[in-house]
């Protein structure tokens, strides 16, 4: 078990939350109008002639013009035709430096050759999906048990947000419980029940539209770094059935935009303990990006649960999974099991588990582990914070920049620090309007970054991977400050 992490030092969460609590108090800093203007006149109308012909098209008959939540743009998405290592194309030929990296999978960079090879050779020898087992499946539950200590059994799903479906049903039939509890502004994917506090954190189901609100009956949400408000929760459930599962984002809610403290992770796992709870870690995001024993490793946490996804296929289609003790995976056998006499939760998937996910997700853990690149990764991370920090230095801006490994945030606006407080209901609206004026300036930052040849997420995010080296960060950092040199507080 390889022990080498992304993050060399952990960061001051108190700091960094304070600095937030700061941000979001003062006025919105975000990029000039007439800069905005020459942006979208110069950059995207003259350069992105072809990207925005087509999106025009695409709207016509895909709603919003893309199918990927990240793959809007102000002030129109771009096509991209070829993601290389660290690099970006688009369909008019412009290069981009790629902090976004699909969303988070390719820790070893977009597309290696490594990884592409071996699935160009079951392509050519084999078959992209039969139904029936491979033995790709075998290698990569193996790869996975054997890096995470917890992971005693593993079955794979097609996504992130089936894997945190098939947790907390498999939570609550092992525990006969029904109550879970998430953390506040958490994204655990899009289904029904974890629809709820999602991205600002006490919205409980504001943020659901389309799903009825008795969907939430036995999902609670409780406010991130809060373990009193944690456990007032799971003493209240105590009297009234108990609690199934606390699932967890371990480096904080998206992705660790809310940082949490070092010690939060242990103490969860204690109070999970204590109140006979199982414990979940969502290692979607951190599973083989912050190591090859994941965040679990790194803050050392045997959870009875992890969810899976992106990494575990490398990039290529059907990345989810459930891992966890032999005693709760047990409720998650397919077909018709003799020996364990236990009821079986419902799941499936036509396309999970193919061999091609099987295949690419077990060679890019391999190169990952072999090339260190969780380690690398992260050391990228760390240049490019340290660099944004001294722009926002020599800019005199009120933006954080902070990162664990090569989960890199740069908020501008602090649109995810909001939270919502129901003992005050007459400020929800204004909660939730002053976030959304803040989200337009993200994504008008967002416009500023990609004129300037960086693709990041939602203009807030930053993923660093092992594509990376220092004169590539050293290169993105000159385009950050061709921004920044052009940020004013809104007029
Ligand atoms: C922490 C976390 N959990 C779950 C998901 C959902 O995964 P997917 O997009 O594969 O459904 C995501 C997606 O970004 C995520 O970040």
């Amino acid at each position: 078990m390889s022990s080498s992490f992304a993050i060399t030092e952990y960061l001051d969460a108190k700091t960094i939350n304070q600095q937030l609590d700061e941000l979001i108090k003062m006025p919105i800093y975000t990029i000039k109008a007439e800069a905005l203007k020459r942006y979208e006149t110069e950059y995207f109308d003259k350069k992105c002639a072809k990207s925005k012909e087509m999106i025009g098209k695409a709207k016509e008959i895909i709603p919003g013009g893309v199918q990927h939540n990240l793959a809007f743009n102000h002030p129109f998405p771009l096509v991209f035709t070829k993601a290389e290592g660290a690099y970006l194309y688009d369909i008019d030929g412009n290069r981009y430096f790629d902090f976004l990296q699909a969303g988070g999978p390719t820790v070893l960079g977009s597309n290696p050759p490594s990884v592409r090879e071996k699935v160009i050779n079951l392509l050519n020898n084999g078959s992209p999906s039969t139904g029936l087992f491979h033995e790709y499946e075998y290698k990569l539950a193996k790869k996975i048990c054997d890096s995470m200590p917890s992971v005693e059994m593993f079955r794979m799903f097609n996504s992130g947000t089936e894997a945190c479906m098939a947790a907390i049903r498999v939570a609550r039939l092992a525990t006969g419980k029904k109550n879970i509890i998430k953390m506040g502004g958490a994204y655990h994917g899009w289904s029904d029940q974890l629809a709820y506090g999602i991205r600002i954190p006490g919205s409980k189901w504001t943020q659901a539209h389309g799903v009825p609100r008795f969907i939430f009956r036995h999902v609670q949400e409780f406010f991130p770094n809060d373990l009193n408000d944690l456990e007032r929760k799971l003493k209240i459930n105590k009297l009234k059935g108990g609690t199934a599962a606390v699932l967890i984002e371990p480096v904080g809610p998206e992705s660790g935009t809310w940082p949490l403290d070092y010690d939060f992770n242990k103490n969860v796992e204690y109070l999970c303990r204590k109140y006979d709870a199982l414990l979940i870690f969502d290692e979607v995001v951190t599973g083989f990006r912050i190591g090859m024993s994941g965040a679990q490793g790194y803050f050392d946490v045997s959870p009875d649960l992890t969810v899976f996804g992106k990494t575990i296929a490398g990039g290529y289609p059907g990345a989810g999974g459930l891992g966890g003790k032999k005693e709760v995976m047990k409720y998650l056998a397919a077909g018709i099991q003799t020996g364990d006499k236990v009821k079986k939760a419902l799941v499936g998937g036509t396309m999970a588990a193919t061999p091609i996910s099987c295949v690419a997700g077990y060679y890019t853990l391999e190169e990952i582990e072999r090339t260190n690149a969780c380690e690398r990764a992260g050391r990228m991370g760390d240049l490019l914070v340290k660099g944004l920090k001294e722009l926002i230095k020599k800019y005199n801006l009120p933006f954080v920049a902070f990162n664990q490994g090569s989960i890199c945030h740069l908020e501008t606006v602090g649109t995810m620090h909001f939270s919502i407080n129901w003992k005050k209901p007459w400020t929800i609206p204004s909660v939730i309007k002053e976030t959304s004026i803040r989200k337009k300036e993200m994504e008008h930052m967002g416009a500023a970054y990609m004129a300037e040849g960086l693709v990041t997420l939602a203009g807030s995010r930053l993923y660093t991977s092992a594509a990376y080296d220092e004169d590539m960060i050293n290169e993105a950092l000159k385009c950050f400050d061709r921004v920044f040199a052009n940020v004013g507080i809104k007029e």
